[in-house]
């Protein structure tokens, strides 16, 4: 950091006076509806960083030449705090979202900030608005980063005014019957990403092109989309990261995922998590970082030997898969609809690492 760059240690802080109620149930809060009391705002304007300030939740007033919404100049992180037993505040890996925050505005060519700086402001905010942290496990408050292209111009150019800001949403699961198990609409009329392409990066515009496929699949009553690739190669599920559970053509029993080779797949920070923990489980003879085609997950349902499919992500966490349709057919692998053994092994633990019930050095302490 260079005196230009973000300066934690200068925050301003201004309280609402005005707080929301917050709900009794936490139930209640579905998945991003509701918004905190506070959000943080850093503007990059004449080559610096303006004093980072936490202000009361409000509107902007958006110039109709804005360049984030005519060219979608915007990306985005999503994270979670959690509430431990003690009351305590927790963040999960959050290093991690800040440095893939850095890689996708370096990719939309916003000047660099300090993702350590980020994170300590993002640590302030998150401990003004613990109270909207819900205290039952399997909730949290979603943290959202976001940075936008705020120039005032209609040319396509790399902006010269941006902004950060980040806000706080109370919320249970993303799904909202996500523990029964979804279905997958496997296809690949539409891509989410190629190669050479930006699925790699989590950019705003990676996104909207990604609902049409996903209400074709609604149509067909899958949640969400199994994103395939020209080759027919699996890459993600939705919003999610993508993982299978199978015996594979050598007879072993592997987990396997898309590899992060060619930026075609988001760099899941749920996805890392769970390729160490399945590794250390002892459970499979092999955990791979691969390809998988469609033709290949047809044949293994055929032959009985898949096992378990399942989505990660910040948002859904841990979503079992209970089959998935292609080509006009459906392939449900789930007996009777009965969950994954170790897809709910993944869900516990990864619940419990991020609620501090097992003592892990993912579960980042905020400092009071
Ligand atoms: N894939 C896509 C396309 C996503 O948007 C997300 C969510 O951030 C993920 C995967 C999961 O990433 P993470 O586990 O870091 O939340
Ligand atoms: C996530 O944060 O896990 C996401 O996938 C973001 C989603 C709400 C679009």
């Amino acid at each position: 950091g260079t005196e230009k760059d973000i300066d934690s240690s200068k925050i301003t802080v201004q309280l609402t006076k005005n707080p929301k109620k917050k709900k009794e149930d936490p139930n209640e809060y579905g998945f991003g509806k509701y918004m905190s009391d506070h959000m943080l705002e850093i503007d990059y304007i004449d080559k610096k960083f303006t004093v980072p300030r936490i202000v009361p939740f409000h509107d902007f007033p958006v110039h109709p030449a804005t360049s984030v919404i005519h060219y979608g100049i915007t990306a985005f992180e999503g994270m979670k705090a959690y509430k431990d037993s003690e009351g305590k505040i927790r963040l999960f890996r959050p290093m991690k979202n800040m440095k893939r925050f850095l890689k996708s505005a370096r990719r939309l060519c916003l000047p660099d900030f300090n993702p350590e700086e980020l994170l300590k402001c993002i640590e302030k905010l998150v401990m003004i608005e613990k109270d909207w942290v819900p205290e039952k496990k399997g909730f949290a408050a979603y943290i959202r980063p976001i940075i936008m292209g705020t120039d005032q111009f209609l040319g396509l150019k790399p902006a010269s005014k941006y902004k950060i800001f980040v806000i706080i949403s109370p919320v249970g699961s993303y799904y909202s019957d996500g523990m029964k198990g979804i279905r997958l609409f496997a296809q690949n009329e539409y891509l989410r990403s190629w190669v050479g392409g930006t699925g790699g990066n989590k950019l705003g515009g990676n996104y909207a092109p990604t609902l049409l496929p996903t209400l074709k699949g609604f149509e067909k009553e899958c949640k969400s989309v199994l994103f395939l690739d020209k080759e027919g190669k699996v890459t993600e599920a939705g919003a999610m990261n993508c993982m299978v559970i199978w015996e594979n053509e050598n007879n072993e029993r592997e987990l396997i995922t898309p590899s992060l080779e060619d930026n075609t797949i988001l760099p899941g920070i749920t996805r890392d998590s769970i390729l160490k923990l399945a590794k250390e489980s002892g459970q499979f003879d092999k955990v791979t970082e691969g390809d998988i085609t469609i033709n290949q997950l047809v044949k293994a349902h055929n032959e009985n030997r898949l096992f378990e499919i399942f989505g990660c992500g910040t948002a859904a966490i841990v979503s079992p898969v209970l089959g998935f349709k292609y080509e006009g057919k459906t392939y449900d692998f789930a007996k009777d609809g009965k969950l994954g053994e170790f897809t709910l092994y993944l869900y516990d633990t990864i619940l419990s690492i991020q609620h501090g019930e097992i003592e892990h050095q993912w579960s980042h302490l905020i400092e009071e």
